[in-house]
C-alpha cells in the first residue's frame, strides 16, 4: 500500500471499532486502525476476511498520513473527556476539510461544543449514533449521523454500504443539523430502556405470579416474537431463558444479580425531555426502576419488614397470556410515541431539523429497538412528516384502541398481585392523559394562584387572571 491510500481510519479498536472497520473492509474499502493498546492494533489484521485491505498501526500519525483526503477518521472511544484528548491529538495531524467522526454515545451538548471548536479550524465534526451492538457493527448496524451536510456527502457511500438493509434500503440517513446524530441516538436509547423495562415487568408477572419456568418463558416470548409484535428485544429475550449457566446447574438468567447497570443515555433522555419540556414518563420510570434495583440491600431489608406476598394467578391463564401480549404491545407503541414526540419537539427547539420519517425508517433494521412497528411508523411519517405524536395517526390509533383494554387489565392485575409494573402503568397513564380533553390541571392552576399569585388562564376569556382567594 502506498502513502495516502486508505479510505477510512478508526481510532479505538475495541470490539465495536474493530467490527465496524472490518465491516467496511468486507464492503471493499481499504481501512486502517489505531489503538493505544498495541495488542489491539497488531491483532487487527488477523480478524480480517481474506482478500480485504486492513491494516493496524501503532501510532496515530502513521494512520493519519496514510489516509486519502479528505480524511475520514472515526473514533470509538469511551464518551467523555477521552473524546477531547483524541481530538487534541489529532489536531496537529489533520488539515482543512478532513472529517472526524465520534461514533460513541457522547452527550449531544459535548458534540455541539466540539462541532464549534473544530468549525473554526475548518474541520468537519460528525456526531454519529451507531446501534446494533458488537454483532450489528460487523454485519450491519443502524447508523445515525448528524452535523454538516458536506461531511455526510463524503461519508454516505461507506455508511450506506456497511449499514443494515431493510427492503434493500440502507439503515443510515442524515439525521439533521448540529448534534442531531447523537441526539437521535440518545432518544433511541431512552426508548430502549423503556421497552426493556416493560418486557422485564411482563416477565415478572409471568414468572412470579403465573409460575412459568424458563422453558415456558422461552416459549411465550418466542411465540410473541413470531407474531405481530416481532422485535429484536423479544427475540433475544426468548433466547436468554434457554442459556445454561456454566458454573451451576441453573439457567444463567437466574444466576444474574438483579442490579441494573447504565451508562447514562436513558437518564440523559429523561433530563433533556424535562428541559424541552416533553413528557416521556415510561423512559423516566425505566431509569427510576434501574435506580431502585441498585438499592439491593435496602430492598432486602424492606422485604423482610413488609413481607410482600405475591398473589398467584391460577385461573384463566390463556386469557391472561393474551392480555399480557396485547398490553405489552400497546405499551411498547406508547414508548415509541413518547420518544418520537420528544424528537419532534427537539428538532425545532434545538434547531436540528430532524426528519422523523428518516429516523423511523433507519430504525427498522440493525438497531436494538428494531421491530415490526417501525414499518407502520415509517408509513405514518411519510404521510405526515410533521406528525407531533404517532398516536394521532389513524392506523396507530386503531391498533391502540384494540390493545389498550388489555394494558388496562394487566396494570390492574399486576398491581393486585403486588408485581411492580411502573413502566406499564406509566405508559397507560400517558395514554389516558394524552387523550383527555380535560385534565385536573385547572385545580393545580388554582392552587398556584392561591398560594403564589401565579395567575391562571380562563376557559371563556383571553388573558391572565389573578384572584384574591
Ligand atoms: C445500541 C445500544 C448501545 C449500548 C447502550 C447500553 O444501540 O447498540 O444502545 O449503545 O448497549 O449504551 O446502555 P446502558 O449501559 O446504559 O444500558
Amino acid at each position: 500500500m502506498e502513502t495516502s491510500s486508505f479510505d477510512f481510519g478508526m481510532i479505538g479498536l475495541g470490539v465495536m471499532g474493530r467490527n465496524l472497520l472490518l465491516n467496511m473492509a468486507d464492503h471493499g474499502f481499504s481501512v486502517i486502525g489505531f489503538d493505544k493498546d498495541l495488542s489491539k492494533a497488531t491483532s487487527l489484521e488477523s480478524f480480517a476476511s481474506p482478500g480485504t485491505t486492513v491494516k493496524g498501526v501503532s501510532t496515530l500519525s502513521e494512520m493519519v498520513k496514510q489516509l486519502k483526503r479528505p480524511r475520514k477518521i472515526m473514533m470509538l472511544v469511551p464518551a467523555g473527556p477521552i473524546v477531547d484528548y483524541v481530538i487534541n491529538d489529532l489536531l496537529p495531524l489533520v488539515e482543512e476539510n478532513d472529517i472526524i467522526i465520534d461514533g460513541g454515545n457522547s452527550h449531544y451538548t459535548d458534540t455541539l461544543n466540539r462541532i464549534k471548536f473544530l468549525e473554526d479550524k475548518k474541520i468537519h465534526f460528525v456526531g454519529m449514533g451507531v446501534s446494533g451492538g458488537e454483532h450489528g457493527a460487523r454485519t450491519g448496524p443502524s447508523i445515525m449521523p448528524g452535523g454538516d451536510v458536506e461531511a455526510w456527502k463524503e461519508l454516505k457511500q461507506i455508511l450506506e454500504a456497511i449499514s443494515a438493509k431493510v427492503n434493500n434500503e440502507p439503515c443510515v440517513a442524515y439525521m439533521g443539523k448540529n448534534a442531531a446524530g447523537h441526539y437521535v441516538k440518545m432518544v433511541h436509547n431512552g426508548i430502549e430502556y423503556a421497552i426493556m423495562q416493560l418486557i422485564s415487568e411482563v416477565y415478572d408477572v409471568l414468572k412470579r405470579s403465573m409460575g412459568l419456568n424458563n422453558d415456558e418463558l422461552h416459549e411465550v416470548f418466542k411465540k410473541w416474537n413470531e407474531g405481530e409484535m416481532n422485535s429484536f428485544l423479544l427475540e433475544i429475550t426468548s433466547g436468554i431463558f434457554l442459556k445454561k449457566d456454566d458454573q451451576s446447574n441453573k439457567r444463567l438468567v437466574d444466576m444474574i444479580l438483579d442490579k441494573a447497570g447504565s451508562k447514562g443515555t436513558g437518564k440523559w433522555t429523561s433530563q433533556d425531555a424535562m428541559n424541552l419540556p416533553v413528557p416521556v414518563p415510561t423512559i423516566d420510570m425505566a431509569v427510576a426502576m434501574r435506580d431502585i434495583s441498585v438499592y439491593k440491600d435496602e430492598r432486602v431489608n424492606a422485604s423482610t419488614l413488609y413481607n410482600p406476598k405475591i398473589k398467584p394467578i391460577t385461573k384463566n391463564k390463556e386469557k391472561i397470556l393474551q392480555q399480557l401480549h396485547d398490553g405489552l404491545y400497546a405499551a411498547t407503541i406508547l414508548c415509541y410515541a413518547q420518544g418520537l414526540a420528544m424528537l419532534h419537539k427537539a428538532s425545532s427547539e434545538l434547531n436540528m431539523d430532524i426528519s422523523l420519517k428518516d429516523v423511523v425508517r433507519i430504525w427498522r433494521g440493525g438497531c436494538i429497538i428494531r421491530s415490526s412497528l417501525l414499518e407502520m411508523f415509517t408509513t405514518a411519517f411519510k404521510k405526515n412528516s410533521q406528525l407531533p405524536n404517532i398516536l394521532l395517526n389513524k392506523k396507530v390509533a386503531s391498533l391502540i384502541k384494540k390493545k389498550i383494554p388489555a394494558l388496562r387489565k394487566i396494570v390492574s392485575l399486576s398491581t393486585a398481585s403486588r408485581i411492580p409494573a411502573a413502566g406499564l402503568a406509566s405508559a397507560l397513564s400517558y395514554f389516558d392523559a394524552y387523550c383527555s380533553e380535560n385534565l385536573p390541571t385547572n385545580l393545580i392552576q388554582a392552587q398556584r394562584d392561591y398560594f403564589g399569585a401565579h395567575t391562571y388562564q380562563r376557559i371563556d376569556q383571553e388573558g391572565n387572571f389573578h384572584t384574591e382567594w
